[in-house]
């Protein structure tokens, strides 16, 4: 196979200087995910959870998209904005929903639900978009889910847990496709209980791809955008944070007098970092914008199947 060798970084380069020329330079937006390393989220342009990452995905009038997130958030951005170069810093950025919802074995499964709608968390590939009605994310699932009349019948991808508490949210039975994040299912209720021994005052607050034993201890559920702004408006000091370990930076840069406390994951292991995310770093952030490459490219058939069920997402989300 043949390799493309870079050419080295040099070590004297202010690379948060770099970047922000390179900005200018390519009039380039970076769009970045709050489970992003700190220093990427302090090059950032927009940080937010899914949705408000595609609202300004397809909000901007930049040239060119760097997006600091993971592939199907890229991918998204792509669908949004055909004639955009979408850059994002390293390809293999995956995640275990999307990576265990392959669209040929979706398809097989769909064909077992007839006359079903099919609901799927942004969280999945583009080709499995295109077999979807709708879109949602953690932000916006509950209320479109309630948007659906109450006889027809629905099928929700990828992820069993977001699919569960939706359930649970809206009272709706729901088919479900069998995916889990693997970093919010590691968090173990056991050591949770324990923390909250030990941090009696503080409330838990808790991403929906957790675990329902995790959740049915959280004070709050949201999205990781909708978790930060909790954070400051509820009145208690201290916050067990049950999702990835990056919102912690936003946290307590807007609230530096509180205290959050990141929830265990159940192994003696750093497994609250989403491994997939964690690829990016702001060395490969400011090669991408050098070089202008890895890009996200996408068939257009597939795109075009892919955009309608996003655009129903964005119109029924509410504002
Ligand atoms: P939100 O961005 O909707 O909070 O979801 C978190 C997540 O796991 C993204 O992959
Ligand atoms: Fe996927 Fe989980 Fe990583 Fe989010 S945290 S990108 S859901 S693996």
């Amino acid at each position: 196979m043949l390799t493309i060798q870079r050419p080295a970084i040099d070590p004297r380069l202010d690379l948060f200087a770099e970047i922000e020329r390179l900005k200018r330079e390519l009039n380039a937006v970076i769009l970045a995910h709050y489970y992003q390393d700190p220093d990427i989220q302090d090059v950032a342009d927009y940080i937010g959870d899914s949705l408000g990452l595609s609202r300004q995905a397809a909000a901007t009038d930049a040239r060119v998209i760097v997006f600091a997130g993971v592939h199907f958030m890229a991918e998204t951005a792509k669908i949004l904005n055909p004639t955009k170069q979408v850059l994002l810093p390293d390809l293999a950025a995956g995640c275990s929903l999307s990576d265990n919802c392959p669209s040929d074995r979706f398809a097989e499964f769909l064909r077992a639900y007839p006359g079903h709608i099919v609901i799927s968390y942004i969280n999945c590939s583009a080709a499995v978009k295109a077999l979807s009605d709708i879109i949602c994310t953690s932000a916006n699932a509950v209320a479109i889910v309630n948007q659906i009349p109450k006889d027809q019948p629905i099928v929700f991808a990828p992820d069993r847990n977001l699919g569960r508490y939706v359930m649970a949210q809206s009272g709706r039975e729901m088919v479900l496709w069998p995916g889990t994040c693997i970093v919010h299912e590691t968090f173990s209720e056991r050591k949770l209980i324990a923390l909250k021994v030990r941090h009696p005052d503080a409330e838990v607050i808790a991403h929906p791809e957790c675990e329902p034993a995790v959740l049915r201890h959280a004070d709050f559920v949201g999205s990781t955008t909708a978790l930060l702004k909790y954070a400051g408006t509820s009145d208690r000091r201290a916050f067990i944070v049950v999702t990835e370990a990056g919102i912690l930076h936003q946290m307590q840069k807007a609230h530096p007098d509180k205290l959050f406390i990141p929830a265990p994951p159940e192994a003696d292991c750093a497994c609250n970092e989403c491994p997939f995310m964690r690829l990016n770093t702001l060395e490969k952030l400011y090669l991408c914008m050098r070089d202008r490459t890895p890009e996200v490219t996408l068939d257009e058939a597939t795109r075009l199947r892919a955009l309608t069920p996003i655009e129903r997402m964005l119109a029924m989300s509410p504002k």
